[in-house]
């Protein structure tokens, strides 16, 4: 099955981290214009370069995903040169991990504002004209730990578990119009964030992944290629694992 997506829209938080990056290039190589925000220009800068010269243009926005304000402008900024905005990766995730006896204020604030309360800051301000125009993508990048929970992550694993709730409400409210909104939940995938768990843990998590090994980007960015399609326009309100079979539900 070729999908297409050409002339469509894409923009995905979190654009320039390794997840991300598969994402906007999986989304580009399917005809997609790809946006992303940044908090730091020079680094977005520099991705902007790098891809660039591996043949990808990405448009590059200025917004904290955890300022309301910020989106809104970002928004209108991607739609003002790129146009409108059809599909919408909820991409941009942190982890700050320890046991819940550790845990402080800040800890619980930073993730939950960054993973949660921003998938309402973007979502807000580009839905209303998905479905005005009638037709519309939101994928919120969750993960297996969001489903099954995970010993060091309380506030990651609540963050996680809000975006499908947030998923599953909204999906019932735009799904007359053209739009679906599902969750994709990957499981343990090769990435800065994942190598950042002590290797013994890490060894832990890979003994319990039937598949044998780690996820790679690519694989779900090419989920979202899929949830972006025509042909995905049945799903809506899912919550899609892509874990290895190490969480079935
Ligand atoms: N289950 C039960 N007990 C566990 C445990 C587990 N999974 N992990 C640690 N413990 C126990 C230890 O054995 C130790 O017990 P004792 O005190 O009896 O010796 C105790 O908990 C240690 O507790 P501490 O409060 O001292 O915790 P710590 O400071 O040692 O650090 C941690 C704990 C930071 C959570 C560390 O275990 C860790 O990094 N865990 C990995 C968390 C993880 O998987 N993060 C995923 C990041 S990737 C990601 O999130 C991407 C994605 O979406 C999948």
């Amino acid at each position: 099955m070729d999908i297409r997506l050409d002339g469509k829209v894409a923009l995905v938080t979190g654009g320039y981290g390794a997840i991300g990056t598969a994402m906007c290039k999986a989304l580009a190589d399917s005809g997609c214009k790809v946006a992303s925000n940044y908090r730091n220009r020079e680094k977005a800068e520099k991705w902007q370069a790098q891809c660039r010269e591996e043949g990808y243009e990405f448009g590059i926005y200025e917004a904290d995903v955890t300022d309301f304000d910020a989106c809104g402008r970002m928004a209108e900024a991607i739609e003002k040169e790129l146009g409108p905005i059809d599909i919408l990766v909820n991409n941009a995730g942190m982890t700050w991990d320890g046991s819940f006896r550790k845990m402080t204020r800040e800890q619980w604030d930073t993730v939950i504002r960054t993973n949660l309360d921003s998938v309402f800051n973007v979502t807000r301000h580009i839905a209303p004209g998905m479905t005005e125009r009638g037709w519309g993508r939101i994928i919120n990048v969750s993960s297996i730990n969001g489903q099954k929970g995970q010993f060091g992550q309380v506030n990651y694993s609540a963050s996680k578990a809000g975006m499908h709730g947030f998923t599953m409400a909204l999906a019932q409210e735009v799904a007359r119009k053209g739009v679906t909104v599902n969750t994709l939940s990957p499981g343990y995938i090769a990435t800065e964030m994942v190598m950042k768990v002590p290797q013994n843990i890490l060894d832990q998590v890979i003994a319990q992944i039937p598949v044998g090994r780690l996820g790679t980007c690519e694989e779900v960015a090419a989920a979202v290629v899929f949830l972006a399609s025509e042909q995905a326009a049945f799903i809506n309100g899912a919550n899609i694992a892509q874990n290895g079979g190490q969480h079935m539900h």
